[in-house]
């Protein structure tokens, strides 16, 4: 059996305070009880230090949202893995489609920072997903198929079994028009079956797919109980800690 992994994203929301709050409200809000479930939160650069110490006890990881391929250099702006793995950071996103959107990350740049993310113990969850019209024009498994490929390209299989996958259809990011549960499993699937005929099936059967678009308290639960989501990157719902356990709690 695959664990669940609900993370949530906060894109660029909440300040240093906020963000310990946030931890505080939501320590007491957990139950021990989550068997087979864990819980990941991305934040903003500035307050992963803040939220690695308020979530230490918590068995809460987290994650940054970003990183670059070099180890350092005339990169102004920029974040290395050394100095997220510093932080003590358990997960790094990769390739949000507003990165690819609006920061010109391309499957090349994601392919070089997945490499660099496994010269730490720092896990990628890489993000895949077709815009509206490329699914109006039905080339949403030509368009994440490819994405698979180019992204995951020259890693090794163990490598790649330690990826997490989010499939996130652009229609549905921020929207509220969430993919149905049909449509999110059967690109779940598809993602699988692509790593399996890239890396074998054992590399298949262990990789851990997330869904992400407008998950919400409401819809959590029925998107987490199909057979090929393995858990959810949440955006907005993230925010609020008592929405967030909502979907923890699915
Ligand atoms: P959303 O964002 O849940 O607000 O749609 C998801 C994401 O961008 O990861």
């Amino acid at each position: 059996m695959r664990r669940k992994l609900v993370a949530g994203n906060w894109k660029m929301h909440k300040n240093i305070a906020e963000a310990k709050a946030f931890a505080a409200e939501f320590i007491d809000l957990l139950d021990n009880k989550r068997d087979n479930v864990d819980v990941l939160i991305c934040a903003p650069f500035t307050q992963l230090a803040a939220l690695k110490e308020a979530l230490k006890d918590s068995g809460v990881m987290v994650g940054a949202q970003n990183c670059h391929f070099e180890d350092e250099g005339a990169f102004t702006g920029e974040i290395s893995v050394g100095m997220l793995e510093e932080l003590g950071m358990d997960f790094c996103i990769v390739g949000h489609s507003e990165r690819r959107q609006y920061f010109a990350e391309s499957d090349e740049t994601c392919n070089k920072k997945l490499h660099k993310l496994f010269e730490t113990s720092i896990r990628p969850i890489l993000c895949v997903g077709e815009s509206l019209e490329e699914r109006e024009a039905e080339k949403q498994f030509e368009i994440v198929g490819n994405q698979v490929k180019a992204d995951l390209d020259g890693l090794k299989a163990d490598q790649v079994s330690q990826v997490v996958i989010a499939y996130e259809p652009i229609w549905a990011i921020g929207t509220g028009l969430t993919a149905s549960k049909e449509q999110a499993n059967e690109m779940c699937a598809y993602i699988r079956q692509t790593v399996g005929q890239l890396f074998g099936e054992e590399v298949a059967e262990k990789i851990l797919i997330q869904y992400g678009g407008s998950v919400k308290p409401n819809n959590a639960s029925e998107l987490l109980n199909m057979s090929d989501i393995d858990g959810a990157l949440v955006g907005g719902a993230s925010e609020k800690s008592d929405s967030f356990i909502q979907i923890v709690n699915y």
